[in-house]
């Protein structure tokens, strides 16, 4: 449940900033407040993503570990981490400062979308994975 509830908060965070980056939402608030508003949501639904997902290993260990999908999933969050490391450090600091949002900034919040979606659906798709 916990890790569920996570994931709401995580994504529904990176949903937040990408819809003020498409001028979908939060058009009276600066990309500067936006990001200020969001991103401890990002990184502290991925700690607890984190801490439960060890949980649930720690619960059935054999499971887990034997599961292919399991380690897709592994390799796409250390891949998502990276990427919103540079997203949110680089990319939304320099918007936080005044920089115009090109279309590599778009596909790349769009990008950090599908990812957590491919990740949630690995997540998922565990359970039934013939292992
Ligand atoms: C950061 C490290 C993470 C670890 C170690 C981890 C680990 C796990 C484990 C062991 C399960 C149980 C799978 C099973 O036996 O059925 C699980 C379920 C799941 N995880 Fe994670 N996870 C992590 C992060 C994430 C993230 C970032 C997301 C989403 C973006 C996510 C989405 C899910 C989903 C949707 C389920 C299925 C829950 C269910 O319906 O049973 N996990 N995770």
């Amino acid at each position: 449940m916990i890790h569920i509830l996570s994931i709401a908060a995580g994504f529904g965070a990176v949903l937040m900033v990408t819809l003020r980056i498409f001028e979908l939402a939060g058009t009276d608030r600066t990309m500067a407040e936006t990001e200020r508003r969001y991103i401890g949501w990002v990184w502290g639904a991925l700690l607890v993503l984190l801490l439960s997902g060890l949980g649930l290993i720690i619960g059935e260990p054999v499971r887990e570990l034997i599961n292919p999908i399991f380690w897709i999933k592994v390799v796409l969050i250390v891949l998502a981490v990276i990427v919103s490391l540079v997203f949110h450090g680089k990319v939304m600091r320099r918007l936080a400062g005044g920089g115009a949002v090109t279309g590599g900034i778009k596909a790349g919040s769009i990008f950090i979308i599908i990812l957590w979606c491919v990740i949630m659906l690995c997540g998922r798709w565990i359970a039934y994975a013939p292992v």
